[in-house]
Formats: C-alpha cells, structure tokens, sequence
C-alpha cells in the first residue's frame, strides 16, 4: 500500500492507494474514531451501479470492523450531482439522524464524491467526510483536492465548497469493472499530469498500463495534484495549471451537448488544440503536439476537432476561468512543463 500525506495545516489527510485495500476500508474509518463518533452516524453516498459491484465487500470491511452504517443509493449519472440529489441526500441524513460528529463515507465516482463531499460540506454546516474513489477520474483528480460541488441548470459545478476529506481511500482493483470509456476518460487526466509536471511520467505513457502498474500511476497522479493543492489550495494561482486542455475541452464538451464527448475525451482533443495553439505563438516546442497526439492514440482517443475555431471560440471566451475579456490559456513549453498564458479573443481568433 502507498501512504501519501497532503500538508494542509490543520486540514491535512493521507491518501492510501493499493490493490485490494477495499477490505481495509472498515479498518481505516476505525481508525479515524476521534475526528468523527460513529455513535453520530455513518452515511455511505454512493450510485447503484457502484453498489452492486462493489457493496458487499464495502459492507464485509465495515462488518468486520464493527461499524454500522446507511446506505444512501442514488441512479448513476451526471444529473444526480443537482440540487434535487443534494436535497435527497439532506432528506436520508435526517431520516438516519446523522449527526453533527457523525461521518460521510463517498463511495462512488466523481459525481458521488462531489456531491457527498458537497452534502458533508453544508450538513449541519460540515461533518466529517472521507472519499473512496471508485473510477480512474476520481482516483488520480476528483477524489483529492477538496473540491465539492453540484451543477445548476444554468450551468456545471456552480454551487460548491472548498472542504477537504479527512482520508482518501483509492483501490486501484475496482478499476477493473469500470467500462473501457470510462476508464479512458480518467486516463486523459493522467496524461495531463505527465503534460503539466513530468516528462518522464509523460514518455512511460506510451504504453497501456497494466493493473500492475496502477498503484503506481494513481501515486504519481495524486502526489502531483496533492503537491499542487498544497501550495494553491484555494485555486487562485498554481491549481489552474490542472486546467491544461480544459478550456477548448468545455467547448468541446458544451458543442457536443455533453453527450457526444464525455470530460476526458473532450480534455484529450483540448490538451492538443493547447499544444498546437502554443506552437502557433511561438511558446511551445515544436514537435510537443504530435508527442500529445502518439500518447493519446496509444490510449483509444479521438484527435480530431469536429467543431471550427468560429464554434469554438465563443465558448472558450465564456469560460468560467477568465478574468475580464482575457482567456487564462493553459500551455506548455514541451511535455513536462506548464505555464498560464493570458491571451484576448483577437489573437485567439487570428491564430485559428
Ligand atoms: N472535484 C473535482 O476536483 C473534480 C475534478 C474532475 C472532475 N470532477 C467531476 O467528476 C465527475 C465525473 O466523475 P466520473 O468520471 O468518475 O463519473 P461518474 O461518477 O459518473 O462515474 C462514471 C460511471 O462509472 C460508474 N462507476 C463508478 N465506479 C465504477 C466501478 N468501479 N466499476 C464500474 N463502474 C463504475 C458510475 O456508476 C458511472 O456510471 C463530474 O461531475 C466532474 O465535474 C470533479
Ligand atoms: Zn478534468
């Protein structure tokens, strides 16, 4: 097992990664006894496709340590992560009495641990919650870093919370069941870290991982973004370099009506329209895109844009990151290193 410890003050948790360590889970919450009182309750948020997999051994590791607990079972999906899954969440935790001291356990993907994270930030103004991630996305970038939220009908993520766990429990084996897009999707993510960071991370991703090699990929994922948060928690500075291929990827992502491209293969497409707009200003290596593109290949993504730069550009420019009419452009200088290039719609446009 690999022990990762986030420095965040008083607001500092391990991130525990290993092949099996599901079955410790039980153990593990034990052992955080003293920030939370299990007498106060235990709320395990997770998504009914995640359940049937994976509840019984979830339920076996709580048994065998001796805790009890309530499920709160949602409809898998995106439109759960809404103000209608939130109040349902607040409806199960007053049915159950979960109490102030109690303890929110996200089992789940993304949307679970926003939403639970989201749920356990508000809940009589903050219980104690911890994130066993699920999916790839959740394991090396959504499970860690604190960020919680719902989406509104006016638009993704645009309620939410700073309110980091006190434990991250990530077992890489339950990857295994997730479908072959959906482990994709959190595979974008892990090129991006080598994109931003790590040239040599970025080149051993030439080759299609293996389980074994797994704990190994989610360590040097999360030691990044944890590295990352540790510094710019409140997302003011450094954290926007997480954002490389994000701002053409929501444009992707809004163009596609959401459906057509899920978030990694929109922020695939995204990191390589990034690269080559940097090789067009002159800012990028030349040659750093067609490195982008072998890598996604080797892992199944599409790499073509099918929208013009006149489509795109108008959803880049209301990118909910800008500042004023400026676009906050992610960019490397060459797989390995990122840096935020601030840029205006013109020379977006005369470089399309
Ligand atoms: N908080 C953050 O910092 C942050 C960062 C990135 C993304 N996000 C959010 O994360 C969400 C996407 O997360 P996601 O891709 O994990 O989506 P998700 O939670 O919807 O999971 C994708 C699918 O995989 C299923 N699944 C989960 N674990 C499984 C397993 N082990 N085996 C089989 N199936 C499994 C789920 O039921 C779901 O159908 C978005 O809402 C996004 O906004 C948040
Ligand atoms: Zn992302």
């Amino acid at each position: 097992m690999i022990k990762q410890h986030v420095g965040l003050g008083e607001k500092s948790y391990d991130i525990l990664i290993g092949s099996g360590i599901l079955q410790e889970t039980g153990a593990r919450i034990a052992a955080l006894c003293g920030r939370f009182k299990p007498e106060d309750g235990i709320a395990v948020v997770t998504d009914s496709l995640v359940w049937g997999l994976h509840g019984a051994a979830f339920s076996a590791s709580m048994a065998a340590a001796g805790l009890g607990f309530s499920p709160v079972v949602l409809e898998p999906g995106e439109q759960n992560k809404s103000l209608d899954g939130l109040g349902r969440l607040y409806s199960d935790f007053a049915a159950m009495r979960l109490k102030r001291g109690g303890l929110v356990v996200a089992f789940g993907g993304g949307v679970v641990g926003d939403l639970g994270g989201f749920a356990a930030a508000t809940w009589m103004r903050g219980v104690c919650y911890i994130q066993v991630p699920t999916t790839l996305l959740a394991q090396v970038d959504s499970g860690v870093g604190g960020k919680t939220a719902i989406d509104l009908k006016e638009g993704k993520n645009l309620a939410g919370a700073f309110y980091q766990p006190a434990c991250v429990l990530a077992d890489t084996n339950l990857l295994a069941t997730l479908s072959g897009r959906d482990f994709r999707c959190g595979m974008a993510e892990v090129v991006k870290y080598g994109a931003i960071c790590s040239k040599t991370f970025f080149e051993s991703l030439r080759e299609r991982p293996g389980a074994a090699e797994l704990p190994g990929i989610v360590d040097m994922c999360c030691g990044i973004k944890s590295g990352i948060v540790e510094r710019d928690e409140l997302d003011k500075g450094e954290r926007r370099l997480l954002n490389f291929g994000h701002t053409f990827g929501h444009a992707l992502e809004t163009l596609g009506g959401f459906r057509r491209f899920n978030h990694g293969e929109a922020v695939a497409i995204g990191m390589l329209l990034a690269a080559e707009t940097g090789e067009k200003m002159g800012l990028t290596e030349p040659g750093s895109a067609a490195a982008i593109r072998a890598v996604l290949e080797i892992h199944g993504f599409e790499t073509v844009c099918p929208y013009p730069p006149e489509e795109m550009l108008p959803q880049m420019e209301m990118d909910k990151k800008n500042e004023g009419d400026q676009v906050q452009l992610v960019l490397i200088k060459a797989p390995g290193e990122a840096f935020v290039h601030s840029t205006d719609a013109a020379e977006l446009r005369s470089l399309c």
